[in-house]
């Protein structure tokens, strides 16, 4: 049996992404989830495609681009291909500094939504590279400041327009984080938090354009809002709750079987991914885990002791020292910890 964090169970499929992907690199093994995969392309035209992507265990997996050229994104999709993603997205959401601030050309990110015929030349030059198909993550729009935001309002028009002018250019595939970017003052998480959400503004969507495949994101801490949304006729990606609480994913035979069992499934495929050189990064290889006991008594020593053992020189110790720090770290959880409900 391959190793899975999180059973199969019967919700509704929910997108579960990652900037640093390793975090929810289980989540997507065997679970109907979509991990997007962060991956810049810099404006000189060089690519870093995070090997681990092509475990076929892993799939579906999502190949992330940020850029704003064209040629150099088709580019980019080409020398991906070998790679066997399941679906090539274009970042217009990221409002951080370095994508507003990369020199060539317009930088990446949520910048792009002001520009959304460039977005559309964009995705036209990757679907035509692409053997697979080409989706966009988007804001509902972007302002250069808070102030901007308070001045002009979102308004669900210019969401309206940007979808339109792409999805002309033949994208299918849009996934809303459902509040505006803001460029300028915000640190990156707090362009998580702030603005406000506007869920309203993704149904309108749905409403108005029936014939795409929207997918809602920002805000998501409940299966049963994952249920309401899917009822609206719209897919929901998860971003930090999947992250922060795993374990609220968890089915019936997983919690069955215990948070234990599920660290020993997880633990034989870490083992195989630095024993087979498909992974080196302790670190990130224990991402997944970090917060499998969130809620359970003594977790916050667990997490601790397990960063303090893996966070130096992370790619050095192979499995001997992954396996050491989490015996480590496991001491300090209670037994009731690993058992399955009864
Ligand atoms: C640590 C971290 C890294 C992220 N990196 C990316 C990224 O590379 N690309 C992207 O489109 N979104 C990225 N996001 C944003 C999430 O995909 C999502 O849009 C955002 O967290 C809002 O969803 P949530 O409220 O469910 O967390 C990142 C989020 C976090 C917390």
């Amino acid at each position: 049996m391959q190793p899975s964090l999180i059973e199969p169970r019967d919700l509704p499929p929910c997108h579960v992404s990652s900037g640093t992907f390793g975090s929810t690199r289980t989540i997507a093994l065997r679970h109907a989830f979509s991990v997007s995969a962060g991956l810049r392309v810099s404006s000189s035209g060089g690519c870093f495609f995070p090997s681990r992507c092509s475990a076929g265990e892993e799939h579906p997996v999502v190949l992330q681009l940020g850029g704003s050229d064209p040629e150099t994104l088709a580019h980019a999709v080409r020398l991906a291909s070998p790679w066997s993603y399941d679906e090539i997205n274009l970042n217009c959401g990221c409002p951080s500094e370095a994508a507003v601030k990369t020199r060539q050309g317009h930088g990446f990110g949520a910048q792009l939504m002001t520009c959304p015929e460039l977005v559309r030349a964009c995705t036209e030059a990757m679907q035509e590279a692409a053997s697979v198909g080409v989706s966009v993550k988007c804001r509902i729009w972007t302002h250069p400041t808070l102030a901007d935001l308070e001045r002009d309002g979102d308004r669900f028009e210019t969401l309206l327009r940007f979808v339109d002018t792409v999805s002309a250019g033949g994208v299918r595939r849009f996934i809303v984080h459902a509040r505006s970017g803001i460029l300028a003052g915000l640190k990156a998480s707090e362009n998580r938090k702030r603005p406000p959400l506007h869920h309203d503004f993704v149904e309108e969507l749905q409403r108005e354009r029936p014939e795409l495949e929207l997918t809602l994101n920002g805000g998501i801490c409940s299966l049963e809002e994952i249920e309401e949304t899917r009822a609206k006729g719209l897919e929901v990606m998860v971003g930090r709750w999947a992250v922060q609480q795993p374990w609220a994913f968890a089915d019936e035979s997983a919690r069955a079987r215990g948070r234990g069992a599920i660290l020993q499934d997880y633990l034989a495929y870490a083992r195989r991914e630095l024993q087979e050189h498909r992974e080196d990064h302790l670190s990130i290889l224990a991402d997944p885990l970090r917060n499998l006991f969130a809620g359970v008594k003594k977790s916050g020593e667990y997490r601790r002791v397990l960063s303090e053992a893996l966070s130096s020189s992370p790619r050095e110790g192979g499995w001997d020292r992954f396996q050491t720090a989490f015996a480590t770290a496991l001491s300090h959880l209670p037994e009731s910890a690993f058992e399955g409900e009864k």
